[in-house]
């Protein structure tokens, strides 16, 4: 076995399948923590990275999208009245046993969650005009993410475009085991360009640690009324003090060379 081993597909739904036998909802993919202020953190990394996603997403009404490592469809259930068609995919049946209850409850008929092992099998067959991710990449190994993008390539509408919402490590470093490996854009970068992708742009979007982050953790839940106070707050102070950045949210357009 390899001595820096990247995550691993089985490891990976054996985390989620716990995380979400625990929680439940929203929370077994925003963190899988148990303690109380981690979930109280959940609230703004939840808001937090829905703006940034509809910031850079730019659904339009006539979009076909797909949702790739949807989880319980969190963000899928937030762009779904945007466009005309979103497909939330994952690995997890766990996971996606939570998002389609909901989907029972609000009845939202242009949503259709599938179960995805990109290994075996490839995407649905349609034409997409976007695919993003959120916190996803970060699961997926090299290996795994070579056999994925041409299938992407196929299937992309020509003037399409995959938006990433990831961790990416500030440095250049490289951090990974089994279930997580956090890539310096560099790295993000030589992998797309390969497959022959053309990165559109990529900059910070959320910073961490977050100065918006740790003002809420002084705040209680109900001063909820501040989050889009905290979404500035964070724009305004994603480049302060960046030797003290571990790793940012990246926001990444990327579209076919
Ligand atoms: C941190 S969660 C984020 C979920 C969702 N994007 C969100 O932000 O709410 C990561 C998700 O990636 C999914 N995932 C990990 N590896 C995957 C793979 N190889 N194929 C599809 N989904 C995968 C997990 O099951 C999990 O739902």
């Amino acid at each position: 076995m390899s001595e820096n081993p990247q995550p691993s597909i089985e490891k990976v739904l054996k985390l989620y399948k716990s995380r979400a036998e625990f929680h439940g909802d929203e929370n077994a993919v925003l963190d899988g923590s148990i303690l109380h202020d981690l979930k109280h953190t959940n609230i703004i990394i939840d808001y937090l990275t829905r703006r940034a996603l509809l910031d850079y997403l730019k659904p339009k009404k006539d979009d076909v999208i797909i949702d790739f490592g949807c989880g319980v469809g969190r963000l899928t259930f937030v762009v779904a009245p945007k466009v005309s068609k979103i497909y939330g995919l994952d690995i997890s049946p766990e996971l996606l046993m939570i998002a389609r209850k909901k989907n029972q409850e609000v009845k939202m008929n242009n949503i259709e969650f599938l179960q995805i092992d990109i290994e075996k099998f490839d995407l649905p067959e349609i034409q997409f005009d976007k695919i993003f991710f959120v916190g996803t990449l970060v699961h997926i190994s090299d290996h795994v993410l070579e056999i994925l993008l041409p299938k992407i390539k196929a299937r992309l509408k020509s003037n399409g475009k995959i938006i990433l919402i990831e961790y990416l490590k500030a440095d250049k470093s490289l951090s990974q085991n089994n279930e997580v490996i956090m890539r310096s854009h560099e790295h993000l970068k030589n992998i797309f360009e390969k497959n022959k992708f053309k990165i559109a742009l990529l900059k910070p979007a959320i910073r961490m640690p977050s100065y918006a982050i740790t003002i809420w953790k002084k705040i209680n839940a109900s001063f909820s009324f501040l989050l889009p106070f905290l979404y500035l707050v964070e724009k305004a102070t994603l480049k302060r003090k960046s030797k003290f950045v571990d790793y940012y949210y990246y926001a990444v357009e990327i579209i076919m060379d």
